[in-house]
């Protein structure tokens, strides 16, 4: 394909094959090297650049998804007699250590600054946590972050990016589905990439026609319909960090988008394409199970609903048939007093693999009585799983302080018998059950206290 986009503010015609890398094209077609390759999966952070102004991973980023968008790189930030303010406080503060990590790194502290001049220490270190130093010194990188917001706050308005606004034409759904229709055994649908370029390393996908969603808006969107929120299929896990709903209605999901993986992950990958990667460490399915979720599925011969739990038929197996497209994400309104949580459990707290994860929604009725609990799991079988048992065994059961101990005993024994984990490299089945257990301990210790403060 051939196609025009904008890079560094500069614009360029470029041809690429539909799955050529941008970080590909930066370095070869463009000479752009200061963009790095580290470890080709979203981990690390050395390709970081921005793309329409939002901090992405470039080895996850396919040529099919770039015509028309505007690219900035650390070459575009600012030269070498006028380097931005993140590039002279890296100087300053002796933070530019290698030249491997430091462009992404930049890139990251760049972005986070667009979005958030006056960050805390802890926003400087969870915009950074996809982008690895393996130096560690990292006290330097978040030094010159701190002194670069401040240099911009004396002088606001000076270094801020120009964000070139994106045009691009929307593509009808109808088209999607006609595709879909025609050729659907052979079609790779594409969204956030970020799973993608992984397969394609390891030889997992072969794709034969591809199919960019992202231009659909009824797929990009958040909204409102009768009681219920409707997530598109595209939306992204920033979105929902953003949105005013997800925030006051969905904590647990605004919870679970924090952790899904760092800044650049979260701006691109998509709750849609968490759910169809079947993955039963996957983030998103267990909170949207304990919240109820439906899935809307169109064809072209009409839309099927089938609710998430029922989804998943195996490890990886899904219900999707070829010619459907998975458009949107129903979630119900929930009651006043619902109590909703998410846990995570990887081997660190940034980006990891989870080894267990626990959702879990809950309402109380006046006299912290518990009714209509609802727990789902993440990592504890092939698919994500409801946890049934566990909730018919608390439902009923009143919150009081001095019960709380037998109550959670008594959930944690129950928890250890409903689910069957395996031992695998992460970890074992008796830490991941045990864990799981500890987790649904944590949720009802949670609700107790938030409604029975230590001091009422
Ligand atoms: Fe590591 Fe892209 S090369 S995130
Ligand atoms: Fe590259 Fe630390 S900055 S290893």
């Amino acid at each position: 394909m051939r196609f025009a986009l904008s890079v560094n503010g500069q614009a360029h015609t470029v041809s690429a094959p539909p799955l050529k890398r941008l970080l590909d094209i930066l370095r070869d077609d463009l000479g752009l090297f200061g963009t790095k390759e580290g470890c080709g999966e979203g981990e690390c952070g050395a390709c970081a650049v921005l793309l329409d102004g939002r901090l992405v991973n470039a080895c996850l980023v396919p040529a099919l998804q770039l015509p028309g968008r505007d690219v900035r790189t650390i070459e575009g930030l600012g030269s070498a007699e006028e380097p931005d303010p993140v590039q002279k406080a890296f100087m300053q503060e002796g933070a530019a250590q290698c030249g491997f990590c430091i462009p992404g790194m930049v890139m990251a502290g760049r972005a986070l600054l667009n979005k958030r001049p006056r960050p805390s220490r802890d926003e400087v270190r969870r915009a950074l946590a996809g982008n690895l130093c393996r130096c560690t010194g990292y006290e330097r990188i978040f030094r010159a972050i701190d002194t670069a917001a401040a240099w911009e706050e004396e002088d606001r308005g000076g270094p801020a990016q120009e964000v070139v606004p994106t045009v691009r034409g929307v593509t009808k759904l109808a088209d999607a589905l006609e595709m879909l229709e025609a050729h659907g055994e052979s079609v790779t649908i594409v969204a956030g990439a970020t799973d993608l370029f992984v397969d394609l390393k390891l030889g997992a996908v072969k794709p034969e026609r591809l199919l960019d969603v992202t231009g659909i808006e009824e797929l990009g969107r958040i909204r409102e319909e009768d009681e219920a929120l409707v997530i598109g299929a595209a939306v992204t896990f920033a979105q929902c960090l953003d949105d005013p709903l997800m925030q006051a209605r969905y904590p647990a999901v605004c919870t679970m988008a924090a952790e899904v993986g760092a800044v650049a992950i979260q701006n691109r990958a998509t709750v849609g394409g968490n759910i169809i990667s079947a993955s039963p460490a996957a983030d998103a399915s267990p909170v949207l199970m304990a919240l109820g979720a439906t899935l809307r599925l169109y064809s072209a011969a009409g839309e099927r609903r089938i609710p998430l739990p029922e989804f998943y038929t195996g490890y990886r197996q899904i219900q999707r048939r070829p010619d459907e497209l998975l458009a949107a994400i129903e979630l119900p309104k929930p009651g006043a007093r619902s109590r909703q949580a998410f846990y995570k459990v990887g081997t660190r707290r940034a980006q990891a693999i989870s080894k267990v994860t626990l959702a879990g929604v809950a309402s109380l009725d006046k006299e912290n009585r518990l009714g209509e609990v609802c727990l789902a799991a993440g990592s504890m079988a092939a698919t994500p799983v409801l946890l049934p048992t566990v909730a018919d065994r608390v439902t009923g059961r009143q919150l009081l302080p001095d019960t709380l101990a037998s109550l959670i005993a008594e959930a944690g024994e129950v928890t250890r018998q409903a689910v069957k984990p395996i031992d695998d490299v992460r970890s074992t089945a008796r830490y991941r059950a045990e864990t799981l257990a500890g987790l649904v301990g944590r949720f009802l210790t949670e609700i107790c206290e938030r409604e029975l403060p230590r001091d009422a």
